[in-house]
């Protein structure tokens, strides 16, 4: 029990000393002396009390907001951004690298990019960025936490940049402005990303202007992601950084052959119409339809024409030629030259005027050509590649159908495979590929030669053409494609497909066909975004070690046979000498083939 203070209280609660054997005397002060000291000491505590108090006060920092009133010039501090940028590995300073940048301001659209992000890294083929730039105040940490996409719980190997300043709220537009784009300008030095990506359409309208300009100025190529693109452009995450910097780059030319039969054109210009095109920067470059210079234009087919405005008003052309070719040379003729590249990245689409094409026909085109033609890590390995086809091959070289693409492996979807005849109703050419076969086009008719074998050399195994394919304006380019070893990828989707050429003929062709064909089971266009699903493992395989090979015979094929094949149709085609020194590389010309009977060249 404590003692009890009131002295009074000692009548109500006897208390004992703790030791009453003790017989310590009792030390009392004097009354008033007493009543003092409890005044002192009052006054004691009082003073430590205040004085303490007004220390703590003293140790807060004072905050710095109230330095800064609203609209004043606040300082460009960017306390969170060095520490990760000094992590760049993989050089970050070299202008070439792997690094791509994703960039967002708006949180919505920070949250749809940083998935797009993280899908991209666990792909591995680029060093993938993230930076939250702008105005926004959320903790970094919150921000992956909200989307789920802390270290502990993701594989999204994506690196992180708070690359926002100090106080932003405090700050005027034009200092936000200025914020954005030294922001922009660190995060380039520091990385020099090969790409940069946006959903600038979704930012504040200072913030997108902001980047935009900032890209150019800084001449990194800019994406801009749709809103659904973690959908539509899913493929995108397949992309390395050599394609996505070259995102911008291919361009597509249609090509639309009437020529034979109009067959239904409208069908093929409304579904060209409408289907979907990545962003609006993608949409074909032109669009020319050739018609049939012995029948004349059906009022209706005129009127359509008149009233279609795809891709634009201005970009679409009638051609009529003035004669029918008068025999297959003649077709081949005006095939080829209905088309010439005005530069290395436009390709031109041949469309047969009875195909249809699928809503996703230009994503599919866009996504093979960007990963195989542009991408750094697969660029020389494709160099054989010279088109890409929208439908599965309809008939062997030889004209017996159905043709059997390669059996996938057990439970994944089937590959698309290569295969060097090229398609002739829908499929795409590449701009260098198509002069070269241009330019041998053109020399075999300035200078025709005769197919010769020296003594020793083994005669090669001539095409097994069939009559319709000899016929075809393919027949004269052939003999360059197989000396050369170019092949054509094609598709193998299991369920759907991406253009169908229908059987149908129109009514002023019709005849009476002997021996029916089987009718054959066609496959839906495809019509939701299934092009990774219908993929095998989601993702196009890599070129030279995963792409099924098919020969001109159709049955599945080594790159080293190929590759000997087209050395030794060389020499059977040409008077060149030439030694056996493998195929010329990369020079996309015919000067080797073409020589004067002595051997030399005609240069
Ligand atoms: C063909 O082979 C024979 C003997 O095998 C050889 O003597 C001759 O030089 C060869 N000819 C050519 C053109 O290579
Ligand atoms: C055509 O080629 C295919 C594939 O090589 C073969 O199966 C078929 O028998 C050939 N048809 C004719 C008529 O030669």
């Amino acid at each position: 029990m404590a003692p009890p203070l009131d002295p009074r209280d000692l009548h109500d609660h006897p208390w004992k000393r703790r030791s009453s054997s003790v017989s310590a005397p009792y030390f009392r002060l004097p009354r008033r002396s007493r009543r003092a000291t409890y005044i002192c000491w009052t006054v004691v505590v009082f003073v430590l009390y205040f004085v303490l108090n007004s220390a703590t006060q003293w140790s807060h920092v004072p905050d710095p907001r109230s330095f800064y009133s609203k609209g004043s010039e606040v300082p460009i501090r960017y306390s969170h951004l060095y520490l990760s940028l000094s992590k760049i590995t993989g050089g970050g300073n070299r202008a070439w690298n792997r690094n791509v940048l994703f960039v967002a301001g708006n949180l919505d659209v920070a949250s749809k990019l940083a998935g797009v992000a993280c899908e991209m890294s666990m792909y591995g083929r680029s060093n993938v960025h993230f930076a939250l730039i702008g105005d926004n105040d959320m903790d970094m940490e919150l921000f992956r936490k909200l989307n789920g996409i802390t270290e502990e719980n993701t594989d999204c190997r994506a690196f992180f940049h708070d690359a926002r300043a100090d106080f932003t709220d405090l700050m005027s537009l034009e200092r936000k402005k200025l914020v954005v784009r030294t922001a922009l300008r660190h995060l380039r030095d520091f990385m020099h990303p090969q790409a940069l990506i946006t959903s600038a359409g979704h930012e504040d309208a200072w913030f997108s202007t902001v980047t935009t300009d900032m890209a150019k100025k800084l001449q990194l190529p800019a994406i801009e992601l749709p809103w659904n693109a973690a959908d539509d452009l899913r493929w995108i995450t397949r992309l390395d950084s050599g394609s996505l910097s070259a995102w911008h780059k291919p361009k597509f030319e249609i090509v639309i052959h009437a020529d034979k039969h109009s067959g239904n054109l409208e069908r093929l210009l409304k579904s060209l119409e409408s289907a979907y095109y990545p962003t609006t920067h993608h949409r074909p470059k032109s669009l020319t339809v050739i018609l049939n210079p012995s029948v004349p234009l059906h009022p209706f087919t005129k009127s359509f024409l008149s009233s279609y405005s795809f891709p634009s008003p201005s970009r679409i052309f009638i051609r009529r030629p003035l004669t029918a070719p008068k025999n297959s040379l003649e077709a081949a003729k005006q095939y080829i030259e209905s088309f010439y590249p005005d530069n290395d990245d436009t390709s031109v689409l041949v469309l047969d005027s009875n195909a249809e094409v699928s809503k996703w026909y230009y994503h599919y085109l866009l996504f093979t050509t960007l990963e195989y033609k542009y991408s750094s890590y697969q660029y020389y390995d494709t160099v054989s590649l010279f088109g890409v086809s929208l439908e599965e091959p309809p008939s062997y070289l030889n004209g017996s159908s159905p043709f059997n693409v390669p059996t996938p492996l057990k439970g994944d979807q089937p590959s698309p495979f290569l295969y060097p005849v090229p398609n002739t109703r829908a499929a795409l050419f590449f701009p260098r590929y198509w002069s070269e076969f241009h330019a041998y086009f053109s020399k075999n008719l300035l200078y025709p030669h005769k197919h010769s074998t020296s003594e020793n050399d083994t005669e090669p195994v001539p095409f097994p053409l069939s009559d319709e394919a000899a016929n075809s304006w393919i027949a004269p380019i052939l003999d360059i494609i197989r000396a050369r070893g170019y092949v054509m990828l094609y598709p193998a989707f299991a369920y759907e497909s991406l253009a169908i050429v229908h059987h149908e003929q129109p009514s002023y062709t019709r005849s009476p066909r002997k021996g029916k064909k089987k009718p054959v089971k066609e496959k839906p266009l495809m019509e939701k975004n299934n092009l990774l699903d219908a993929l095998p493992n989601g993702d196009l395989p890599v070129f030279n070690s995963k792409l099924p090979l098919i020969d001109w015979w159709g049955r599945p094929a080594l790159w080293d046979w190929l590759e000997l094949d087209a050395l030794n149709y060389r020499k059977y085609i040409s008077n060149c000498k030439v030694g056996s020194t493998g195929l010329p590389w990369m020079s996309y010309n015919v000067d080797d083939i073409f020589c004067d009977p002595d051997g030399n060249s005609l240069e």
